[in-house]
């Protein structure tokens, strides 16, 4: 008897950990703050930079590149076909909130599946990234119309 509740206990204990866990991103590490202005260049060289960094997997610790989940609109749930700012179930589920940017998206997919640090705010990489995510959002909704 004693033996299966402190089963019990343990296995509720173990439960508890998970959720926190996953629940456990500090939301100011993809949240844009005010004052961090997105490096600025032409919009074509933008797309073009964020176009390679997408297919290349040492911008991350995970050994994916951002495009291994996402060829062929992989990944992309409804919410990617509104503009952005929207709600992004992973950015509610990781980090509670209830909108993100696009560069905030980035941020997220490389904290959270690339598993590593956010990019630099004023990265021209970051820029580069929300860039060719914005010209991705757009192809995405025209396809699924
Ligand atoms: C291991 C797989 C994986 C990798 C690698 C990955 N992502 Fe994602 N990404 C996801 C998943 C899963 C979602 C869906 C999140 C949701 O809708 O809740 C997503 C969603 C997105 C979205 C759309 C969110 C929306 O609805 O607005 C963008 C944009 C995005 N990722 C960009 C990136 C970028 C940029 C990289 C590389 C830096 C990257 N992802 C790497 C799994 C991945």
């Amino acid at each position: 008897m004693r033996t299966s509740i402190w089963l019990i206990g343990t296995g509720l204990a173990a439960s508890l950990a998970v959720s926190a866990a996953a629940q456990s991103l500090e939301p100011g590490k993809v949240v844009q703050p005010e004052e961090a202005q997105l490096h600025q260049a032409p919009q074509s060289e933008l797309v073009a930079k964020g176009e390679a960094l997408f297919n290349d997997p040492s911008i991350g610790e995970s050994g994916l590149s951002c495009a291994t989940c996402h060829q062929d609109f992989g990944q992309y749930k409804e919410t990617f076909k509104k503009p952005y700012p929207h709600f992004v179930n992973m950015a509610n589920a990781k980090a509670g909130l209830d909108k993100v940017n696009a560069a905030e998206m980035v941020q997220l997919c490389m904290v959270v599946p690339m598993q590593t640090d956010p990019l630099p705010w004023q990265s021209e990489s970051l820029a580069a990234l929300a860039a060719y995510v914005q010209d991705e959002r757009k192809r995405f909704a025209e396809h699924s119309r």
